[in-house]
């Protein structure tokens, strides 16, 4: 089946799946079996303290891969990075920017606090910029200062997320009455339900993260990823670790990892997820084989 959102189009990619940012992890070895299974992989900058350890990065992950891919910058409150200015934060990102550039990588995906310093310049280099957040008035404002797509990040998920965020469910059809770019949906997806309901809800494409990081080749060792997927997210403990906000907790697995059963590549985690929604889909009398979001 052909899958058409307006983020498919936008990024040139054959599934509507982005790839989250991975703060130590995402970086080419692993994001580039993300592009290469459909979707958009993406490389954190922020793993590469040295500009010139990302550029080299960057182009492995070309070698690796023609597919396209992102750069994100993360960008902690200032509570969480107070060794920096923010007007040092800004010349160190817009550091990694031209780097990027100057080896033609033009997808930026940003996530955290006052990222839009960045718009004028990926702009004006021909690039495309996502924003990443948790509520519908930050969408709001990115909408505004010249994203060309967000991601919402549910309660659900993991990450950087608010006191007051919402559930992936209010936050997607909520917000997909009120902005007018195109939506990913993130926190908890995890199987071909997920996405299909994500896209329902009114998402032009589904970020990844925690799925991914029992496949083979997040970069853990195995014993850990085993242990990931015997989490028991029915428990007080886990409840209160991913609904109850502490920034402590930030990487731990989401609510995604009850989908997560066994290791395997990426290819075959992309493959089922896909695979199993086109059966979904004929199951309930569609019978295309196109998959279109472009009307409404
Ligand atoms: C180990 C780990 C590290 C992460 N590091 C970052 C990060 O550096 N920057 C960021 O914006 N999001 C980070 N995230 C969040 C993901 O990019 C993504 O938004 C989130 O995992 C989506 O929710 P899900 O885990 O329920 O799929 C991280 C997630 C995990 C699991």
């Amino acid at each position: 089946m052909i899958w058409k959102t307006k983020i498919t189009q936008m990024l040139n990619i054959q599934y509507p799946l982005v790839m989250g940012a991975f703060g130590g992890w995402g970086k080419s070895d692993f994001a580039h079996s993300f592009s290469e299974s459909g979707g958009l992989g993406t490389i954190a900058a922020l793993n590469f303290p040295k500009i010139e350890d990302f550029k080299n990065d960057l182009q492995k992950m070309k070698n690796l891969t023609e597919k396209p891919f992102a750069v994100n910058l993360s960008l902690p409150h200032h509570a969480l990075d107070k060794a920096y200015e923010e007007e040092e934060i800004q010349k160190r990102h817009l550091a990694y920017i031209e780097a990027a550039l100057s080896k033609e990588c033009k997808i930026f995906t940003t996530s955290g606090y006052k990222a839009s310093f960045i718009e004028k310049r990926v702009h004006d280099a021909g690039g495309i910029w996502i924003h990443k957040c948790t509520l519908l008035n930050h969408a709001l404002s990115s909408e505004r200062e010249g994203a060309d797509a967000v991601t919402i990040l549910g309660l659900e998920g993991t990450g950087f997320k608010n006191p007051i965020s919402n559930t992936t469910l209010v936050n997607i059809t909520v917000a997909r009455k009120y902005l007018k770019i195109p939506i990913i949906a993130a926190g908890g997806v995890g199987d071909a339900r997920g996405f299909l309901a994500s896209l329902a809800m009114g998402a032009e494409a589904v970020c990844l993260g925690t799925a991914l990081m029992t496949t083979e080749e997040c970069p853990v060792p195995a014993r850990v990823k085993q242990k990931w997927i015997q989490t028991d997210i029915y428990t007080e403990d886990f409840y209160k670790r991913i609904y109850h906000y502490n920034i402590k907790n930030f990487m731990a697995p989401s609510t995604a990892i009850a989908h997560c059963k066994e290791i395997i590549p990426m290819k075959k985690l992309i493959h089922n997820i896909i695979n199993e929604s086109e059966k979904i889909l004929k199951s309930w009398g569609f019978t295309n084989n196109e998959f279109r979001t472009l009307g409404l």
